[in-house]
């Protein structure tokens, strides 16, 4: 079975085609970084724009590069939410249409969960039962993973997301946008320890998060003094600590907790040098197996929706939207209701 996935949730186009025999084909993805850099963050109207004129040439290239003709093609898989709006209308439309005229079903997928079984694309994929650590941009979750479409959420941020927190500090150090890997770069020349920031409800004894009280530590830091370029570098430095210390030993508490030897790490933040160090050194000695998705397929991409369209019609839980070519996107959608 041959399904096409389509992801436009934020500011990534991502196209691929995954085949239940054959494995991951091929896939291809355009970012908007360079596009939404000038502004500090995503403009919406300008990333609906920009799927629009990406989804088509992006298509064609997968196409291609799998040499596969489009009536190959089983179902297509696209993101229905959550993300913004107009964005994600991009992805649907396209692929309800697509599916329309090739009399193929068309699956809504959450993001999410796009995210939460790419793992499972690895090599040596994880198996069922396992914890799920989702860290992106606009979500951290700990969810305890039964099955697919099975989520059951331990814990969430009451405020920000680990990613955000990052990519709003960087902001705060003058580091452009997105700023969770230009943060991460310059917290490797820091020394952490010199400024001290809290480390939020890591001994709340649940599973709930909150970022923003971090990111205001920051801005008191930056607005007390000027600082210099190695401030700056101890002070994300610090930040990452703060941030992987505390989401690392909630991971591994929920590991714990719900009596599970496998964690798995999805999300944009999971690309983050530090804090695979600190899961793996973690896990390791409470006998934890932490799976990673490949880095290529941390951040957004289409190979993680079709692999969950997939994986969702395999387990006869794929709701289709075939036939009428109606379409609906879900812009805030919890994933323990899929
Ligand atoms: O999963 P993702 O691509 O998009 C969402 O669904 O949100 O995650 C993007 C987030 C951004 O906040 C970005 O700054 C962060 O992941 N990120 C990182 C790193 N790489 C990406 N944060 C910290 N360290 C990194 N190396
Ligand atoms: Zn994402």
């Amino acid at each position: 079975m041959l399904v096409l996935g389509i992801e436009s949730s934020c500011d990534e186009t991502g196209v691929a085609l995954y085949d239940t025999q054959q494995g991951l084909l091929a896939h291809a993805v355009h970012s908007q970084v360079a596009m939404h850099e000038d502004y500090g963050g995503v403009v919406p109207e300008l990333a609906s724009r920009d799927h629009i004129r990406r989804l088509v040439p992006l298509f064609e290239q997968v196409l291609a590069a799998s040499g596969l003709a489009k009536t190959e093609i089983d179902a297509i898989a696209y993101t229905a939410g959550p993300g913004l709006a107009g964005a994600l209308l991009v992805g649907a439309s396209f692929a309800t249409s697509l599916a329309l005229a090739l009399g193929v079903p068309a699956l809504p997928i959450h993001h999410l969960e796009g995210h939460l079984l790419s793992p499972l694309l690895a090599h040596d994929p994880p198996v069922f039962p396992f914890i799920a650590l989702l860290v992106s941009g606009g979500h951290t979750q700990i969810m305890r993973v039964t099955g697919v479409g099975a989520y059951a959420l331990m814990g969430e941020s009451l405020d920000d997301a680990a990613g955000e927190a990052f990519d709003k500090t960087a902001q705060l150090l003058g580091l452009g946008y997105p700023g969770g890997p230009a943060l991460a770069k310059l917290a490797e020349t820091g020394t952490p320890g010199r400024f001290r920031l809290p480390r939020p409800m890591l001994t709340s004894g649940d599973f709930m998060f909150s970022f923003s009280g971090l990111k205001t530590a920051v801005l008191t830091a930056v607005r007390e003094r000027a600082l210099t370029d190695a401030d700056k570098a101890d002070l994300a430095a610090e930040f990452q600590e703060a941030v992987t210390e505390v989401v690392a030993a909630k991971a591994l508490a929920a590991c714990r907790q719900a009596c599970l030897t496998t964690l798995v790490v999805a999300g944009g933040v999971g690309a983050n040098e530090r804090l695979r160090e600190r899961l793996d050194t973690a896990a390791k000695e409470r006998g934890v197996r932490v799976c990673y998705p490949e880095l290529a397929l941390c951040t957004d991409n289409g190979a993680m929706i079709a692999f969950a369209g997939a994986l969702r019609l395999q387990a006869g839980l794929a709701e289709t939207t075939v036939g009428n070519g109606a379409f609906v996107v879900k812009p805030r959608w919890p994933l323990a209701t899929t």
